[in-house]
């Protein structure tokens, strides 16, 4: 499978000011870099304390951009090469000092000259600026910080959230810079298009576990990937997303809110709970490897091996099921449902069985993939199959990664709901 470059072709700055969290700084530029991003840096006084400029030279490729007065620029104006053809501009770590700069439009650095300079909505084209904040608790806490966000966000910068756990000082509290990983698929998001912004999408994804006794149980091999790989691309398209899954290890993706649950009931219970929150212009997506039956009786104690005196089993149990409630048929058959997807794992007759699901389950698209195919792998190629037509994806058949398969099954969904603007 050929890597996926999120960044490809992309012009990023990456500025750091002065905070312990420039040492993740370092790892998120090479992740930046491996994503096929061109990244400038440019550290502040206070960052070059905590690392070298020359390492993030080395890791950028680039020189690293630390002075108004930088003599290499023949017309003194690195604040406007650095910000006239950029992609977006990331300040992670953003300090409580940086952040209030910028509150001001300060213009005293490189860092904050280059953030008021860049083009934000009069003239050409805006460029997005992201805060990752880094600071101590109580720094952070304070209604000067507090203030200096809300009013850098009035302005126009996206700032990201803060982790929370133990600090550098040894403190515990929120304050911490979101991890490079997690910042990345910020930034990838912040460039995506938005065709599902101001929309809610509610996914189920992974197995369930249907229970025999405290112990043991029923499950099937659904990995959750494709599911969370679609949470993870309806969020990136603007939508408010949250996923009800079964037992899987897989992480939560960055932005989603996750709901753990084991059975199919318990997903059934979740689903009914979030699905209030959706309207006809909302979406469920079904994912999830639903059990079709589970045990009619939970043992409350372990199911013990009995043997007679001559050593010969004497309750070998057998297994009574009952049908499991189909979530993604009651969401369909509520008075004002969401616009449904549901999924098909077949062996074979992809087309004829995605066409019964459809009228049987009454939802207007249906995914169909080959289910040994996918199970637990990380490509995957679909069929989606709606009254009218069947359309492969992606178009030439070829499996991709889940989340570049997500991301065209997201936006096909996008332009089939009333009201896009996609069409
Ligand atoms: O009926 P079948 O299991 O083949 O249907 C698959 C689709 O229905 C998937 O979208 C799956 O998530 C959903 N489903 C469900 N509840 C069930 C069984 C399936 O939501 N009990």
């Amino acid at each position: 499978m050929t890597e996926r470059l999120d960044l490809a072709g992309r012009r990023l700055v990456l500025a750091l000011s002065g905070g312990i969290a420039c040492y993740k700084s370092a790892e998120l530029l090479r992740l930046m870099v491996k994503a096929g991003a061109e990244v400038h840096v440019v550290m502040t006084a206070g960052a070059q304390r905590f690392i070298t400029a020359e390492t993030m030279q080395a890791l950028s490729g680039h020189p690293v951009a630390t002075d108004i007065w930088d003599a290499r620029t023949a017309d003194l104006m690195p604040h406007i090469h650095l910000t006239r053809d950029a992609d977006a501009i990331l300040i992670a770590p953003a300090s409580a000092d940086a952040i209030a700069a910028l509150a001001q439009g300060r213009a005293d650095d490189l860092l904050s000259l280059l953030c008021l300079a860049r083009p934000w909505g009069v003239g050409a084209q805006p460029v997005p600026l992201l805060i990752a904040p880094a600071m101590n608790r109580e720094m952070w806490a304070h209604p000067a910080t507090q203030r200096n966000v809300a009013q850098v966000q009035s302005d126009g910068a996206q700032v990201l959230g803060v982790g929370s756990g133990l600090q550098a000082c040894g403190e515990v509290g929120e304050g911490r810079m979101l991890e490079p990983e997690a910042i990345l698929d910020e930034l990838i998001a912040a460039l995506s298009p938005k065709p599902l912004r101001g929309r809610r999408v509610l996914i189920t994804a992974g197995p369930t576990f249907e229970a025999m006794d405290p112990v043991r149980g029923i499950t099937n091999l659904s990995s959750g990937k494709m599911g969370f790989a679609l949470a993870r691309a309806a969020w990136e398209a603007g939508a408010e997303v949250r996923l009800v899954a079964g037992p899987v290890h897989v992480p939560t993706p960055q932005g989603v809110g996750r709901v753990h649950v084991q059975s199919a009931e318990q997903m059934l219970a979740a689903v009914m709970q979030e699905v209030v929150q959706l309207g006809p212009g909302d979406v469920f997506i079904a994912t999830a490897a639903v059990a079709d039956w589970r045990p009619a009786t939970l043992a409350t104690q372990k199911i013990k091996k009995e043997r007679r005196g001559d050593d010969t089993p004497s309750n070998v149990p057998s297994l009574v099921m009952v049908e499991n409630p189909d979530i993604l048929a009651s969401v369909a058959a509520l008075p004002v449902p969401p616009y449904c997807v549901g999924f098909a794992a077949e062996s074979e007759k992809l087309l004829e069985h995605a066409r019964a699901k459809l009228v049987r389950k009454k939802v207007p698209l249906i995914v169909a993939n080959l289910g040994p195919a996918t199970f637990g792998r990380d490509d995957n190629a679909v069929l989606l199959v709606d009254a009218e037509r069947a359309q492969p994806l992606p178009a030439d058949g070829t499996p991709t990664d889940k989340l570049t398969l997500a991301r065209a099954l997201v936006a096909e969904v996008a332009r089939r709901l009333p009201g896009s603007r996609s069409q």
